[in-house]
């Protein structure tokens, strides 16, 4: 395979008043991230509110230029585009946003908002064939043809999302971006916008780059998991390593979320205390280490950098090795999980896990 999306020393900064007449104080949104994203990978973006995800979404994508580093799409630097160039590359790599009520203008009509980038990233589609490629297109995320003249605030949520989805096909990109694509919509519609991105993937040979704050909602559909504490990459790998075979003490805890991952020869899930640090004034050293129940005094003196754990999988940790030892003394019985949490997550993998099948997954409510 071949690096598609690659983020070199990327930072972004923003500047914040936080007082009057105060100078104004930089948020450290993204802080140094190298990613290599491979053609044809499912790759997932995970972490806290606030961690950056979306900043550094935004910067993948070119919605926002980096205060450092660059993002090289298909071996172009694009941090400096502008005009045409930049036009071209956003017809490469589209985004779907979080919330399907306020993305979509409420006053342009389906077939306008699926042919508005047809317009600007197809020029060989003539006008008057504009109205069978939406047609298609929508036929493709699995909503029907005669929708199209119909407005937003006609469809449920999921819906709109795949509406989202279908105007992001409409410039035919290779990459596509989905900034927690599904967080805003019920549990089992979920399973479906999640099923439609990898079916979408298969059939168009897709690049997929998801952000979510929930390991369970990517953890299935991943190839690879980069999990970001406060504008870093803690940990990378294959989504099964870093689900099965968590090395820094923030995966283990962010894991605790994920009932399944419980069950089973593992040790006790770390309670994460605390509220995550400003990024404004970042912890000196490990940044997470103000939460962190192993933290040394080397933690506040020296960064840690990513290291490799094993091909393909690295951890930003002075102590993963002496914290894995330790977590192999430890009882290794099955623990019990929540009712609730258990529930809630068997119902959303039974969901995902179900045929794929366009036109079915279309819930009757959906319709
Ligand atoms: N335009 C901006 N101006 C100032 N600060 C910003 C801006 N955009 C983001 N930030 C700050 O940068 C940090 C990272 O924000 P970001 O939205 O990337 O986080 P996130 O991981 O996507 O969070 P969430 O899960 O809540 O969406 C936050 O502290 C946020 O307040
Ligand atoms: S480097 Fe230190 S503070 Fe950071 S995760 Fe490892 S043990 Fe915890
Ligand atoms: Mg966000």
């Amino acid at each position: 395979m071949s690096v598609i999306v690659e983020a070199k020393q990327l930072v972004k900064e923003f500047g914040v008043e936080t007082a009057l007449f105060a100078p104004k104080k930089r948020v450290k949104a993204v802080s140094g991230v190298d990613l290599a994203i491979e053609k044809g990978e499912t790759f997932s973006i995970v972490g806290e509110s606030g961690c950056g995800k979306s900043t550094l979404a935004r910067l993948l994508t070119r919605l926002l230029a980096p205060t450092g580093g660059d993002v090289l799409i298909d071996g172009q630097a694009v941090a400096r585009l502008k005009g045409k160039e930049l036009t071209k590359l956003r017809g490469k790599i589209q985004f779907i946003f979080q919330d399907p009520f306020s993305s979509l203008n409420p006053r342009m009509n389906v077939a306008a908002l699926i042919a508005e980038p047809m317009e600007i990233h197809r020029p060989d589609i003539a006008p008057q064939d504009r109205r069978a490629e939406v047609a298609r297109l929508l036929e493709q995320v699995g909503l029907r043809a005669e929708y199209m003249d119909r407005y937003p605030h006609e469809f449920s949520g999921g819906q709109r999302q795949r509406i989202g989805i279908a105007r992001a096909l409409a410039a035919q990109p290779e990459i596509l971006v989905g900034d927690e694509p599904v967080s805003a919509l019920d549990v089992s519609v979920q399973a479906q916008v999640i099923n439609l991105l990898g079916d979408l993937k298969a059939q168009l040979g897709l690049t997929l780059i998801v952000i979510a704050h929930d390991l369970a909602v990517v953890r299935h559909m991943s190839d690879r998991i980069a999990v970001m504490y406060l504008g870093k990459v803690v940990e990378l790998g294959r989504a099964d390593d870093v689900v099965a075979n968590a090395q820094h003490p923030y995966t283990k805890a962010l894991m605790s979320a994920v009932p399944e991952a419980y069950v089973g020869e593992r040790e006790a899930p770390i309670a994460l205390e605390g509220e995550i640090p400003s990024p404004i004034d970042p912890p000196s050293g490990c940044r997470f280490r103000t939460r962190c129940p192993f933290a040394q005094a080397k933690c506040a003196s020296d960064e840690p950098l990513l290291r490799t754990v094993s091909e393909g999988h690295s951890v930003a940790c002075h102590f993963y090795e002496d914290i894995a030892a330790q977590d192999t003394k430890k009882d290794t019985t099955e623990h019990p999980i929540s009712e609730i949490a258990a529930r809630r997550f068997g119902l959303f993998r039974a969901a995902v896990s179900k045929t794929t099948d366009l036109e079915k997954s279309v819930s009757e409510e959906e319709k």
